[in-house]
């Protein structure tokens, strides 16, 4: 549908993974995603941290010395407390059970350089927040070489940053030898087994508010699946183009004319758009609501559509037992909210019990996603669920992500070049 360049374009083989890499008492420069949330000064949630440990292994097993950096929360060029990398460092030495892990309170000048010469091979230290430089976020190529100061190769593991055109995941890879992380190689290598060579027939399922967020991601998704679910709000606005009276619910008119430009496309291209046959609704989005479930084409003007109803689901799980691939964004209800969350749980519940019978390639995203599993422990049942959430929607979006075309494009010099 658009000409814009995207992900397809790109050759993606001639990125460099570290699995031959010899790293032995090399300075390794790790850029991770450790964007995590902190309560109290703790980390309240570790995942990003556990998935980037692999990476952390290898090099250490091959006898680097570890530098991680990574950007906290949005501090736009100022330092403060609460998105410190301190708490983080922390956990990565709890995690890592392998001696003490060294936190510098900066992430480049001298100081820094002088203080990482302590570094021993198999050592690991944590800079602070590279968001407290503007560098970072502008792609300063000063910044970057900065950067680039502190270590001999670098190592890029933080996928769900990849749609970020900033220093330390672009304009460094092109000054450095680069290479893909753990982490990024299975984040890439999902991502294109859902997208570009899927096993069919293969189902999207993309949920969630509001049609105008992820208007792109149905537009492109529309042109390559065989199937395309949506839920959430977002059904309402494709129900509302095909002349459903949505009554209270959220739905978006300014955007009825693109959807049914999406579902004209998803037409010529034999992508089948699936929504709900009935809804359960309710006045008001609160815990334990007075609710109703009613056909689609009987939602009452006072009432507002907050989860796909039973007939919809049973249908969706149906049809989901007919495919050989599905890639999940975005729940189908308001599922945060019991009792509303029953089609967005139940979905989950399937899909992990196909996917654990061997019958289903399921790849996950987004953080409302995750959390659905997790409510369910679908999570480990499900053959791949990304770290990622910006990200994972640029890719579905079939958008460049900066970060990756600069790995596919580094340059590595022939002097640190491995067989
Ligand atoms: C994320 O949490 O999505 C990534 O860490 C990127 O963070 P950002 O949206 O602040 O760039
Ligand atoms: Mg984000």
């Amino acid at each position: 549908m658009s000409s814009e360049p995207s992900m397809s374009d790109i050759d993606l083989s001639a990125i460099k993974t570290i699995d031959d890499l010899d790293v032995e008492g090399k300075r390794v420069l790790v850029r991770a995603d450790l964007n995590v949330p902190i309560e109290d000064g703790e980390v309240a949630d570790d995942t990003r941290i556990k998935r980037v440990l692999p990476t952390l292994a290898k090099l250490k097993q091959g006898g680097a010395k570890v530098i991680l950096m990574s950007h906290l929360g949005r501090p736009k060029g100022e330092r403060s407390p609460e998105t410190s990398l301190r708490p983080v460092a922390k956990r990565v030495e709890d995690l890592l059970n392998g001696g003490p892990v060294l936190f510098l309170d900066d992430c480049v000048g001298p100081d820094v350089e002088n203080d990482l010469k302590a570094l021993g091979p198999g050592d690991v230290a944590v800079l602070e927040n590279l968001r407290y430089h503007k560098g970072e976020e502008s792609n300063d190529i000063g910044f970057a070489k900065q950067l680039a100061k502190l270590g001999d190769i670098y190592v890029d593991d933080a996928f769900s940053s990849a749609h970020r055109a900033h220093a330390s995941v672009e304009a460094i890879a092109h000054l450095m030898p680069a290479y893909a992380g753990k982490l990024m190689m299975a984040e890439i290598n999902a991502l294109t087994k859902a997208l570009a060579d899927p096993k069919r027939p293969v189902m999207a399922i993309v949920g969630g508010a509001k049609v105008s967020t992820k208007i792109d991601v149905l537009k492109n998704l529309a042109t390559c699946m065989d199937v395309l679910v949506v839920g959430g709000g977002m059904a309402n606005t494709l129900l509302n183009a095909q002349g459903v009276n949505v009554g209270n619910s959220l739905y978006e008119p300014d955007f009825v004319d693109t959807v049914k430009e999406v579902m004209a496309s998803a037409k010529k291209a034999g992508c089948e758009i699936f929504l709900p046959v009935d809804e359960v609704v309710a006045k008001d989005l609160v815990p334990g609501a007075e609710w109703n479930v009613c056909d689609v084409n009987a939602i009452p003007n006072d009432m507002m559509v907050l989860d796909q109803g039973p007939k919809s689901i049973e249908r969706l799980k149906q049809r989901l037992g007919e495919m050989s691939t599905l890639l999940w964004n975005g729940p189908l209800g308001a599922f945060e909210v019991a009792p509303f969350g029953k089609g967005t749980l139940a979905l989950a519940e399937e899909a992990g019990r196909l996917s654990q019978e061997g019958k289903l390639v399921s790849i996950a995203g987004g953080g409302d996603t995750v959390r659905a599993l997790n409510m369910v422990g679908a999570t480990p049942s499900f053959t791949y669920v990304s770290t990622a959430g910006g990200a994972f929607l640029e890719w579905l979006a079939g958008r460049q992500l900066p970060a990756v075309i600069a790995l596919a494009n580094s340059q590595t010099p022939a002097q640190t070049a491995v067989a």
